[in-house]
C-alpha cells in the first residue's frame, strides 16, 4: 500500500512544523516520517536494542506494569510498528490488541516475528493514522503510543482521537523520549546521541540520516509538563507522569471519564 495514508486529515499546507531540526510545511511531515520508517523497518528491532543497550525493553515493561492489563481488556497500540507493546500486553493477559501504524513496512516486519505467532488470533494488524484512528468511538479499554507521538504531525488531533476511541473509564499511556535535567547525564546522553547514534544507524541500517532525525526529533518534543497540558486540553483527566532513566524517556498516563 502507498504509505501516503488517504485518511490523513486535511492539514493547512502553510503552517510550518518541526521535522527534527528542520522546519517543514505541516502537510509534508508525514511523508518525510514515512520515508524514515520505510528505510529502517527491516532493522528496526535490532537497532532498538543496540541504541538503548536493551533498555527500551525495561521502559516498555514499565509501561505495562503501569497499565496492568486484564483479561477483559482491548488495546489500541497506536504507531504500534512491529507490535512490541501489543505483544507485552497480550503476554500479560490482555484480551486483544489492535496494532495500528501508518507504515505498512513496519507492520510487515512485525508480522514476520516468530515471537508473535502464539498470539496471532488475538492480534489485529491495521494500517492507520493516529490522527484519524480507524476504530469506533468508545471501543477500546486502553490506548498506547510508544515512541510514536513524536512522529505524528498533528499531535493534538491524535490526542483527541485517542479520547474518542477510549471507552469511558479507559486509560491512555504514552511512552516517549523526554528531556534530561541532570547536567552530567545530559552531556553524556548528548554525546551518545549526536556522535554515536547516526554512525550506528549507518553501520547497521545503512542510514545515518534517519537516526539523525531520531536524535533531533527527541530534542524538539514537548516537555513533560507541556505534554501533560496537551493531554488535558484533549479532554483526558488525572494526568500523571513517570520519568524513566533520568528523563531520557517518560510515561504519561491519562483517563477518559466521559
Ligand atoms: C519509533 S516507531 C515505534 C514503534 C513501536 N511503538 C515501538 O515502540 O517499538 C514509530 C512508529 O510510528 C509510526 N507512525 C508515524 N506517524 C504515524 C501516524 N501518523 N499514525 C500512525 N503511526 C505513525 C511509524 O510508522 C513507526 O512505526
Amino acid at each position: 500500500m502507498n504509505t501516503d495514508n488517504q485518511n490523513t486529515p486535511h492539514q493547512p499546507s502553510d503552517k510550518q512544523i518541526d521535522f527534527g531540526f528542520q522546519s517543514v510545511p505541516l502537510g509534508q511531515k508525514q511523508n518525510l516520517v514515512n520515508d524514515v520508517f520505510d528505510s529502517v523497518a527491516s532493522s528496526y528491532d535490532i537497532m532498538n536494542d543496540l541504541m538503548s543497550g536493551g533498555v527500551h525493553r525495561l521502559w516498555k515493561e514499565n509501561l505495562l506494569d503501569w497499565m496492568a492489563p486484564r483479561p477483559s481488556q482491548i488495546l489500541a497500540d497506536l504507531a504500534g510498528g512491529t507490535g512490541d507493546v501489543s505483544l507485552r500486553f497480550l503476554k500479560r493477559g490482555g484480551k486483544f490488541a489492535h496494532v495500528i501504524d501508518i507504515n505498512e513496512q513496519m507492520l510487515a516486519a512485525g508480522k514476520k516475528r516468530k515471537i508473535m505467532n502464539p498470539y496471532s488470533d488475538r492480534l489485529n494488524w491495521m494500517v492507520g493514522d493516529a490522527q484519524l484512528i480507524p476504530l469506533a468511538d468508545n471501543s477500546v479499554d486502553r490506548v498506547t503510543i510508544a515512541f510514536g507521538l513524536r512522529n505524528v504531525p498533528d499531535r493534538m488531533a491524535a490526542l483527541k482521537q485517542i479520547k474518542r476511541i477510549l471507552k469511558p473509564g479507559g486509560r491512555f499511556c504514552c511512552l516517549e523520549f523526554s528531556h534530561v535535567n541532570n547536567k552530567l547525564l545530559s552531556k553524556i546522553y548528548d554525546g551518545w546521541s549526536f556522535n554515536v547514534l547516526p554512525k550506528l544507524g549507518q553501520l547497521v541500517a545503512g542510514d545515518a540520516q534517519s537516526y539523525q532525525y531520531l536524535v533531533e526529533s527527541i530534542r524538539k518534543f514537548p516537555s513533560q509538563a507541556e505534554l501533560s497540558t496537551m493531554m488535558a486540553d484533549a479532554g483526558l483527566v488525572q494526568i500523571k507522569v513517570r520519568s524513566l532513566s533520568g528523563g531520557i524517556a517518560a510515561i504519561h498516563s491519562g483517563w477518559k471519564i466521559d
